[in-house]
């Protein structure tokens, strides 16, 4: 059967009727990718698995959520969305309002976001609104705006958005045929980390896994607000998609974290940027900074000596975004290319 994008696959777990008019861009069945660089660092009887989500049709795992937030937008008439956002979910948000003809309002921290995804925010024809000031303040202006007029908040405080991005979990456990044993995840605003455990409970209650995942949570270390236990007033991190200071799901992740019996922790800028060049140069894909934190995270459990002393089985490890969205960094860390003439006799000596 032709793939028509979660919520026509995953209806009988989603908020959804008859009724509902399903705008979708056909997103999800992402790759998952076995990778044989990372079975290898975690050792002998693991296995490790790359959710790309950066394969959805606006580039991020924000297209499942957003596929079922617009839609239920539409279906009660709502006339248009807003969200703020550090660049991804802008991006779908004005993707997925662009095929609902509906208005689409967007705030973002001015001069902190990815090039790729103002691009595209300003390109599906969005209003976009740069904010002097951080993430934080601009969800802050957002959550008024939505309490005293007649226009849709499409953050992640939107249970369709969670809903919808729970299907990342499904998918997972379909392609593994049970759950993984660990589940790594880059943690921003913390919507993602609440969805996968919603995810993989409701798959958990519905008998199709008879198993649960432990879920480990990396915030970069500059944005670490649930590491440090209090909000983080001037978040820093070149991981600009997750510089975040007071996260909405705060509660919902120390939740999943606790009964999953996992951890939330942080990774450095360093490990950051380490992961997100390893992962292009072993295992084909190209990922942005901020998906780079979850391999970050298990590399950095691995060097701990985590695996040791606990039950082989399949890890897998979340990579929320494209790094198309985000060259610039990519080309501050990757060498230049050698610049010459057209001359054969110097270019096969540059190659051999
Ligand atoms: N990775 C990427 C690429 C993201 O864009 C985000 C969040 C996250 C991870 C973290 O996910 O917020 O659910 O914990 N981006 C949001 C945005 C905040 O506005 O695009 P989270």
């Amino acid at each position: 059967m032709i793939w028509q994008g979660v919520i026509s696959q995953y209806k009988k777990y989603l908020p959804v009727s008859d009724k509902t008019p399903v705008i979708t861009l056909q997103e999800g069945n992402t790759p998952l990718l076995y990778s044989s660089f990372l079975s290898r660092e975690v050792g002998s009887g693991f296995s490790v698995y790359l959710k790309f989500e950066g394969a959805n049709p606006t580039g991020s795992f924000k297209d499942r959520g957003m596929t079922l937030a617009v839609s239920k937008a539409v279906e009660e008439g709502s006339k248009g969305v807003i969200c703020a956002s550090t660049g991804n979910t802008s991006a779908s948000a004005a993707a997925y309002s662009a095929k609902a003809g509906i208005k689409c309002v967007v705030l973002i921290p001015k001069g902190a976001i990815a090039k790729g995804k103002l691009t595209q925010a300003l390109f599906h024809g969005a209003k976009v609104i740069a904010v002097d000031g951080n993430f934080d303040d601009c969800f802050e202006i957002v959550k008024k705006i939505t309490e005293n007029y007649p226009i849709t908040m499409v953050n992640s405080i939107n249970p369709n958005r969670i809903e919808g991005q729970k299907t990342g979990a499904f998918e997972i456990c379909d392609y593994l045929k049970s759950a993984p044993c660990f589940h790594f995840i880059p943690v921003g605003n913390a919507g993602n980390i609440t969805a996968y455990w919603k995810g993989y409970n409701e798959y958990f209650r519905a008998g199709e896994i008879t198993r649960l995942p432990h879920m480990l949570g990396f915030q970069a270390a500059g944005a670490a607000p649930i590491v440090k236990g209090e909000k983080v007033d001037n978040p820093e991190t070149i991981a600009t998609a997750i510089r975040i200071g007071n996260p909405a799901s705060w509660q919902s992740a120390v939740k999943a974290q606790e009964e999953s019996k996992g951890v939330i922790e942080s990774v450095t800028d360093q490990e950051i940027i380490e992961a997100y060049k390893l992962i292009p140069s072993h295992d084909g894909i190209f990922v942005e900074p901020a998906s780079a934190a979850s391999v970050a995270g298990l590399l950095k459990l691995i060097r701990r000596g985590f695996f040791k002393d606990v039950e082989n089985g399949n890890i897998v490890c979340v990579l929320t975004g494209h790094g198309l969205k985000d060259p610039d960094i990519a080309l501050e860390e990757a060498q230049a290319p050698v610049v010459v003439g057209p001359d054969l006799d110097k270019i096969v000596e540059l190659i051999f």
